[in-house]
């Protein structure tokens, strides 16, 4: 017998909270296997579905759209990103779309703070040392690394995630906090922060971190020219997307000693090959996509994302709505 009930495809399996609202509303269809959907399974598991909830990188574009059909209402992304989603062609064609910003804000910015400690404290050298039972203590600067106390930490966006990792770290005694971006932030003035060029950023920060969203103007902002104006103890931190980073130029820029280290929790692709150069390096710390991923964020999120595809799957306003 065929069900009736309306249907929603989830691209993964979406956390206990988010999963318990959508069953009285929805026959559920997921991927379930191993890594990122795959194109050829997205295609497939989105036919006939009258919901979608998906995450990046699932692009869901035109051919996605077509193959789910025109009695898809609503695309939830149980992500504050959105550029996996074709946002202009879901409004030509009427369908809702809704994300899920400001519950994440608070884990990416403790996030952000591991690989800031993580690189500046050499704590990938220290994980080796311990499993290979070396100690260097002779040598009395062994492992030494930098400290943020007295540091000067640059900003690049600080909307709801820079400002978060800026006031998290304001009790280890930063300096100085500069930023950059299009236009001075309300939060600019919470921290004593100052608004200043990308180029002035660069220059003058011990601590270079990447909290702004990604769009066409930033790719590969982080390239070559980025790397060789800043000092030659600087720690870059990438928390937002991989795209922003010109990962050959970085290597080059660590392997070189240009700069003194990198923590990245998102590259490009995600996973990096397994034999990736910047994996060779002690001065590059990667964690795979980590910042939202805490048990009771993700529940939040999903829960967002289920209420979100409920009421598009409805015709009700979304609680959290993609502006259109
Ligand atoms: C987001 O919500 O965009 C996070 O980066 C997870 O993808």
């Amino acid at each position: 017998m065929t069900s009736t009930r309306a249907s929603i495809f989830l691209s993964r399996t979406v956390p206990p909270a988010g999963r318990a609202l959508l069953e009285p509303e929805f026959s559920i269809r997921e991927w379930t296997g191993d890594g990122f959907i795959t194109r050829e399974a997205l295609l497939q598991g989105v036919v006939g579905a009258n919901a979608l909830i998906v995450h990046p990188p699932d692009r869901v574009d035109k051919s996605v759209l077509d193959a789910a059909g025109s009695q898809l209402k609503v695309i939830s992304t149980m992500s504050v990103g959105l550029e996996h989603i074709d946002i202009a062609e879901c409004r030509r064609r009427g369908i809702a779309v809704g994300y899920t910003p400001g519950v994440l804000t608070e884990t990416t910015a403790e996030l952000t703070l591991a690989l800031l400690l993580a690189t500046s404290r050499r704590i990938k050298e220290g994980f080796k040392a311990v499993e290979k039972g070396i100690v260097g203590w002779q040598n009395g600067h062994w492992l030494c690394g930098k400290q943020i106390n007295g540091c000067t930490v640059g900003i690049v966006g600080l909307g709801r995630i820079g400002l978060a990792v800026a006031k998290r770290l304001q009790p280890f005694g930063v300096a100085k906090f500069l930023y950059s971006g299009h236009s001075e932030k309300p939060g600019g003035a919470e921290i004593g922060a100052t608004l200043v060029s990308f180029d002035e950023l660069l220059r003058k920060s011990d601590f270079v971190v990447a909290c702004c969203s990604m769009n066409e103007e930033n790719k590969g902002l982080f390239n070559k020219d980025a790397f060789s104006k800043m000092k030659s103890d600087a720690i870059f931190i990438n928390s937002s997307r991989g795209v922003l980073v010109n990962q050959e130029d970085l290597y080059d820029a660590l392997k070189s000693g240009q700069i003194m280290a990198a923590g990245l929790d998102v590259t490009s692709p995600e996973p990096l090959p397994v034999d990736h150069q910047l994996k060779t390096l002690d001065s590059c710390v990667i964690f795979p996509h980590l910042g939202s991923a805490t048990t009771d964020t993700r529940n939040v999120m999903a829960v967002t994302a289920a209420k979100n595809a409920i009421a598009g799957f409805k015709g009700q306003t979304l609680p959290s709505p993609v502006p259109l």
